[in-house]
């Protein structure tokens, strides 16, 4: 069901393939629980991690992802790299693939990037985040804890708070979420909340209080400020006192909703820390399973 070259972006892909990719994350989810967890399914295959963005979870899941599948993995970040000499984005990109690599994992502040290095490249392209646009790889590890969490994704309510307007978390989680047939709602300032949602049909709340009691998943989102020209709210009070999640809040909620950050987290702006220990707190869950995801990608485009 998952034919392509490339990953580039959620909002291209059917829904039957977002589904071929979730069902095999579940299988290298056992991988992972081996006391041996590593195959041998890409030997011989090259990734190349191409950061021109900084990235924890990201950059080191790609690469433990690999890793388990037996590639060798490089990583390149801007910084140190002949791009400060003035080398441009094609030149570099066209220089790692000279080296004979099968996959290029990258990460670039531009919208659009890793459609373009598509147009060229010989290797697989992954967008592991183009700026405000999409990050695809996280909505497959979101939806795929939540399928496992829930049991299902189809008929929920995913409540997705903060700055939606910088947010290609956001992007890539409605179109993920809405091909799966679940709901979403996204709360924030209106300052934060980008035009291009009512073209999608979403449902819009003007507060994490509204929607609170309906929602079977509260997805948080980190205030971008590296992307903000100037301040989008007042203070970081007003902000946490409507759109903040704590422990009181929490209390209004279904028993079994289950709270979910891409990271990194602000704490103390969208999550208090007394959320750190709330039972239904799956950010790591998101972390450990972005690795058999991002496997369960590589396998598809390279191995499969
Ligand atoms: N969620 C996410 O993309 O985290 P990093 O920026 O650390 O990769």
């Amino acid at each position: 069901m998952f034919k392509r070259k490339h990953l580039l972006g959620i909002r291209e892909l059917e829904r039957e393939e977002i589904e071929a990719i979730l069902e095999s994350a579940s299988s290298m989810k056992e991988v992972l629980t081996r006391e041996i967890k590593k195959v041998p399914t890409l030997r011989g295959k090259t990734v190349a991690n191409l950061f021109f963005e900084p990235s924890t979870r990201t950059r080191t899941s790609f690469e433990i992802a690999a890793k388990r599948l037996s590639a060798d993995v490089v990583n390149f970040s801007s910084a140190g790299s002949s791009i400060s000499k003035g080398e441009t984005l094609k030149d570099t990109v066209l220089n790692i693939e000279a080296m004979v690599v099968d996959a290029i994992v990258v990460r670039h502040k531009s919208e659009g990037v890793p459609w373009y290095i598509a147009t060229f490249s010989k290797a697989s392209v992954i967008n592991a985040g183009d700026g405000k646009n999409e990050h695809p790889t996280q909505a497959l590890l979101d939806t795929f804890t939540i399928l496992e969490k829930k049991g299902r994704v189809e008929g929920l309510n995913v409540a997705i708070v903060g700055d939606i307007a910088h947010s290609r978390v956001a992007r890539s989680n409605i179109w993920a979420l809405k091909k799966l047939g679940a709901n979403p709602i996204v709360v924030g300032p209106p300052t934060m909340i980008p035009p291009y949602i009512d073209a999608l049909e979403v449902e819009q709340a003007g507060s994490i209080d509204e929607v609170i009691e309906d929602a079977n998943v509260i997805m948080m989102l980190r205030i971008q400020k590296e992307r903000m020209k100037s301040p989008l709210f007042p203070s970081i009070r007003e902000y946490s006192r409507l759109f903040g999640l704590n422990a009181k809040r929490l209390e209004r909620a279904k028993p079994d909703v289950i709270v979910m950050h891409p990271g990194p987290v602000n704490w103390g702006v969208e999550l208090s820390p007394d959320v750190m220990d709330f039972p239904n707190n799956v950010i790591l869950n998101q972390v450990t399973n972005g690795v058999a995801v991002r496997m369960a990608v590589l396998y598809l485009l390279l191995g499969a």
